[in-house]
This record gives C-alpha cells, sequence and structure tokens, in this order.
C-alpha cells in the first residue's frame, strides 16, 4: 500500500483501499499514453503546476469524478471557475486530508498558462508534493531544477519513493536529477518527464545506471506499468 501506476510524463496514479490519486494527468496530448482521461476514475487530482502537459486533463477529469483538485493556490482558482471543486495551498503548507497529509514543496520552474487567452494567465508558483498515505510517503517533485533545499526535504522526511523529472532542457537532466536523489534520500527513485517529447529524449536507463552506481535504488516504469510500495 499505496498502489504506483504510471500513466506517461509525470502522470501517475496512487490507489489505496480507498483513495484514489492522480497527479499532473497529461493524457489526451500525450503521444505515450495508454489510458484515456475519459476513463480515469479518481478522488482527488493533484496539480503541480499551469503547464498543458501537467494541467493536461485535470479539469474535465475532476469534473467526471466530482474530484477535489489540490493544486498551487492560483492554479486551484483557476480550475474552480472552471467548475471544479478545489482546495488551494501554497508552498510549505500542509494539510491532513481524509487520506493521509499533503505538503507543498518548493519546485525551480515556472507556471503560466495560455490557457486564458493571448497573454499568458498567472498560475501561482510550481510546486512539488510529499504526499504520506498510511506509513509511506511519496515524492513527486513536479517540474524543477534541482536545489540545494533537497537535502533538507530529504533530512526532514522519511521519503519511500521519489518520482523525480530527468528529462532536460525543461528540468533537470540526468546528471542533476542523480544528485536531486542522492540529497533526497528516497528508498526508491522512479524517473518521469522524459521520452515524451524530441526535447526530453533521455535515455532512464542512463538514469538507472548512474544512480545505481550512487546505491539509489531505481525502478524504471513503462506508461502503464506499476508497483506497490
Ligand atoms: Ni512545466
Ligand atoms: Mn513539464
Amino acid at each position: 500500500m499505496p498502489d504506483i501506476k504510471y500513466l506517461g510524463h509525470s502522470a501517475f496514479l496512487l490507489t489505496t483501499a480507498n483513495t484514489r490519486i492522480i497527479i499532473d494527468p497529461f493524457l489526451s496530448d500525450n503521444p505515450l499514453a495508454v489510458e484515456k482521461a475519459e476513463n480515469i476514475a479518481v478522488d482527488y487530482v493533484f496539480l503541480t503546476h499551469g503547464h498543458d502537459d501537467h494541467l493536461g486533463d485535470g479539469i474535465m477529469i475532476a469534473t467526471n469524478n466530482h474530484a477535489l483538485v489540490i493544486a498551487p493556490n492560483e492554479l486551484a482558482k483557476y480550475c474552480a471557475k472552471q467548475g471544479c471543486r478545489t482546495h488551494g495551498m501554497n508552498i510549505g503548507g500542509a494539510f491532513t486530508f481524509p487520506f493521509g497529509r499533503v505538503k507543498l514543496t518548493n519546485a525551480m520552474h515556472s507556471s503560466g498558462s495560455d490557457l486564458g487567452g493571448d497573454a499568458l494567465a498567472y498560475m501561482g508558483n510550481p510546486c512539488g508534493f510529499l504526499i504520506t498515505l498510511g506509513s509511506k510517503t511519496i515524492y513527486h517533485a513536479g517540474d524543477t531544477g534541482l536545489f540545494m533545499d533537497m537535502q533538507l526535504i530529504g533530512a526532514t522526511n522519511k521519503i519511500d519513493v521519489a518520482l523525480l523529472p530527468i528529462g532536460d532542457n525543461f528540468t533537470m537532466g540526468i546528471e542533476d536529477a542523480v544528485l536531486a536523489a542522492e540529497l533526497l534520500c528516497p528508498g526508491l527513485v522512479i524517473p518521469m518527464h522524459y521520452g515524451t517529447f524530441d526535447d526530453i529524449a533521455v535515455d532512464p536507463h542512463e538514469f538507472a545506471r548512474r544512480a545505481e552506481q550512487k546505491n539509489l535504488h531505481t525502478v524504471i516504469l513503462e506508461p502503464g506499468a506499476g508497483l506497490t510500495v
């Protein structure tokens, strides 16, 4: 407990006996997606930031399922305007939901969206999520560059699984993602945000090889694959 299923890019399903969570559900426009957004059944939709490849089908999935959107405050407000139930949060803040505790971490990135019209809409700060389900803590880093405070996140949380972007160009590349994993000291690392587009076409096996050299346990999940932690 919980089950973690990779849906491609930065999208994951987390499932426990009584809670279904989807994070960054970019499915319809994702060339590697193996699930249809229409078929997703969840209780919560987590969004790290407002970029298309993370907000993705979030509003549709939340609306279809009457699911609660958990997101940085301004992005949550945007989703509320589209008719979603929302719970806005911000960096450093934690909240205990019926399923467990969620804390927002920093992410070194941006979060404008062109969904609002000609000008980019401000969607607040991008974030990562520390999600505690039962005795397990999962860290979804969102889109981010390497930052030294990952050491603090690792020191103050026993992270069982870290979901880290490795694709370079928009986020950390392989070298920095290995350093990030060293700072976070997770029980397991799962790489994400690679291979979807030409400009993030890195080899996850190179990441796994370099991470294992640092004694960091790594699992590469194909879209559609999962594991239980
Ligand atoms: Ni992004
Ligand atoms: Mn992205």
